[in-house]
């Protein structure tokens, strides 16, 4: 496994363990993984490129930053739409791009059902949030989809990741920087990561 960076910060960690517990509802699913999705893009975020800026404060001049608008979102519907909300309270300028994609419960092969990327990635970092990285199949559908329309410059941000998406992204996108809070240890047989914490949509949405 190369190329992924973990993001081992205690607050991640106890947010994290809340998400994993079966026993957590959907109000404080929902509040942990605003916590722990604003940890990984803080983590992300520091190869963003600032710039410097000249400010009054209210005692005197001086010398701030800002960060270059040359970022791009894009969740893939609908489980990133859990990390999009945190990470646009950073950056709410950003442009967002969505992709849709859905595994099938039998085969765990995702199909696309909806596409809008914004203009001009090609000059973007593109940041790919899905909270789940398993097969590593739906991402990588996406990177190709970026890549198709120029994207040059990709990271992801994921919460949970398994050995079997990482060596899948690895190998079909070397270039791409994978950013998680865990490392689990394998998939079941239905494609699920163990010990994961079961289907993410699911427990932020409520369905
Ligand atoms: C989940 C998750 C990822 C995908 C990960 O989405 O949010 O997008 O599975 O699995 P993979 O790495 O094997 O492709 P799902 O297809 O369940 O759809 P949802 O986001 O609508 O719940
Ligand atoms: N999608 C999920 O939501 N959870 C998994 O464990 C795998 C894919």
């Amino acid at each position: 496994m190369h190329n992924v960076q973990l993001i081992d910060h205690p607050l991640a960690k106890h947010s994290l363990t809340i998400l994993r517990d079966k026993q957590t509802d959907t109000e404080t699913f929902r509040r942990h993984t605003a916590i722990v999705s604003q940890i990984i893009i803080m983590e992300a975020g520091r190869n963003f490129k600032i710039k410097k800026r000249h400010i009054e404060t209210p005692v005197a001049g001086a010398q701030g930053f800002e960060i270059y608008r040359s970022m791009v979102f894009v969740p893939v519907l609908r489980a990133g739409i859990s990390m999009l909300v945190p990470a646009r309270d950073f950056l709410p300028w950003t442009p967002v791009g969505f992709i849709g994609l859905e595994r099938d419960e039998e085969t765990a092969v995702a199909h696309e059902y909806y596409k809008k990327f914004p203009d001009h990635i090609e000059t973007k970092l593109v940041l790919v949030l899905d909270p789940m990285l398993a097969t590593g199949g739906s991402v990588s559908d996406t990177i190709f989809r970026l890549k198709e329309k120029g994207a040059k410059r990709i990271y992801i941000a994921c919460i949970v990741a398994a050995p079997e998406g990482i060596k899948r992204i690895n190998q079909e996108h070397p270039d791409v920087k994978i950013y998680t809070s865990a490392i689990d240890d394998h998939l079941n047989e239905k494609k699920y990561i163990v010990p994961g914490l079961g289907d993410f949509g699911d427990r932020y949405f409520g369905t």
